[in-house]
């Protein structure tokens, strides 16, 4: 060692006990530090990482790399240089030494972190409309076996909604079937930290075989309208509109941490049958989300077909919604207001500054005592 007296170097802890974990995080006051021990040698590197702060040393080892448990940057354990391609991106290393059965760190050895951009994603682009005419998104989330289909009313309904929407000069329109995705559900990075959950997802930049880019593609840089439809099962929305709504998480986050608003100048409605009814309820679920990512209502914002409570002749169902002239006519007036809504948006000035008092996150000037201040 050598100059054990003086302040920079400190105690880790025993080596017995600290060589037990391939990949700790150890704390010299308040410093994070990832400490490996790997083919009998022990290394330092910053515990922070250089994207947005996730803990290395909660992270996994890939060979000699840190995997970082937020979007799996990573940081070679001995240099703290990044991954082939990223060398200039490093964290801090520290020095160690061994003594007396106890590991050390120099504190003061820490080498400069250095930042280097990596290449963004592509859905971290600016989120600028494009010219053109009016979008029209479709995204059913009803689960249905995509080799041996079968009829679904809320998709028979969308159907129906984006067909009418493409006769009206120049729309375009895209269908989404979630069930033809294969899509990770969310792991809860938020959960972690509100930094963790960032956009793009945290997935979706670790993870090139997901496929809910194609929803954000579709609601955040492409489509004015935004159509959902949805069965009921056991009195909520399908599993899959959950499982995708859990994805858009970081949606709303950015408005949370950043107060940067992704959906703007956007309609959403929603198209909900069931074989028993909670119609409202579900519905109730399905704006509160899309109220909170930013989207805007026409008036009367969904349509709905309930059957099963007083008929369980469920076998008639399809063959009912199918024919059901007064319902075709409510998906194709349905999509008529969104479309209108849309285009009255589109026609106005975006609101320049979103207003968050009352709003979780929001910082409030509250006093000591704990009263907001009048
Ligand atoms: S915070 Fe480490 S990869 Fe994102």
């Amino acid at each position: 060692m050598t100059n054990a007296q003086t302040n920079q170097w400190m105690d880790l802890g025993l080596v017995e006990v600290l060589r037990q974990k391939p990949l700790q995080e150890v704390r010299v006051g308040r410093t994070r530090i990832a400490l490996t021990f790997l083919n009998g040698t022990f290394s330092a590197v910053s515990g922070v990482c250089n994207h947005v702060g996730g803990p290395l040393g909660h992270g996994q080892l890939d060979g000699e790399y840190l995997v970082c448990p937020w979007h799996a940057w990573k940081f070679h354990c001995r240099t703290g240089e990044g991954e082939p391609g990223y060398e200039a991106d490093k964290v801090p290393r520290y020095a160690l030494e061994e003594r007396d059965g106890h590991l050390w760190i120099d504190t003061e050895s820490a080498t400069p972190r250095a930042k280097v951009p990596h290449a963004p994603h592509p859905l971290a682009r600016p989120v600028v409309r494009q010219p053109g005419p009016l979008r029209v998104v479709g995204i059913s989330t009803t689960n249905m076996d995509e080799r041996h289909r079968r009829v679904s009313t809320s998709e028979l309904l969308l159907d129906v909604a984006l067909a009418h929407a493409a006769t009206v000069s120049g729309t375009e329109t895209r269908l989404i079937r979630l069930s033809a995705l294969k899509f990770r559900a969310c792991e809860g990075y938020y959960s972690q930290a509100a930094e963790a959950c960032t956009w793009p997802c945290s997935i979706t930049q670790m993870d090139s075989k997901d496929e809910m880019d194609q929803v954000y593609e579709a609601i955040v840089h492409w489509a004015d309208v935004i159509l959902i439809s949805t069965p009921i099962r056991w009195g909520n929305a399908s599993a899959l509109y959950y499982q995708m709504v859990e994805r858009l998480n970081c949606v709303q986050n950015q408005i949370t941490i950043r107060n940067r608003q992704l959906i703007k100048n956007k309609v959403a409605a929603m198209i909900i049958t069931g074989g028993q009814d909670n119609v409202q309820a579900v519905a109730g679920q399905l704006l509160g989300f899309f109220a909170e990512i930013g989207c805007t209502f026409p008036p009367f914002p969904y349509i709905a077909h309930s059957r099963g409570w007083t008929a369980e002749d469920m076998e008639r169902n399809v063959e009912q919604v199918r024919n059901s002239q007064d319902l075709r006519e409510g998906a194709q007036a349905l999509v008529d207001r969104a479309m209108l809504a849309a285009q009255r948006l589109l026609a106005t000035e975006p609101m320049a500054r979103l207003s968050r008092g009352g709003r979780k996150a929001h910082r409030l000037e509250v006093e000591r005592t704990g009263a907001v201040p009048e």
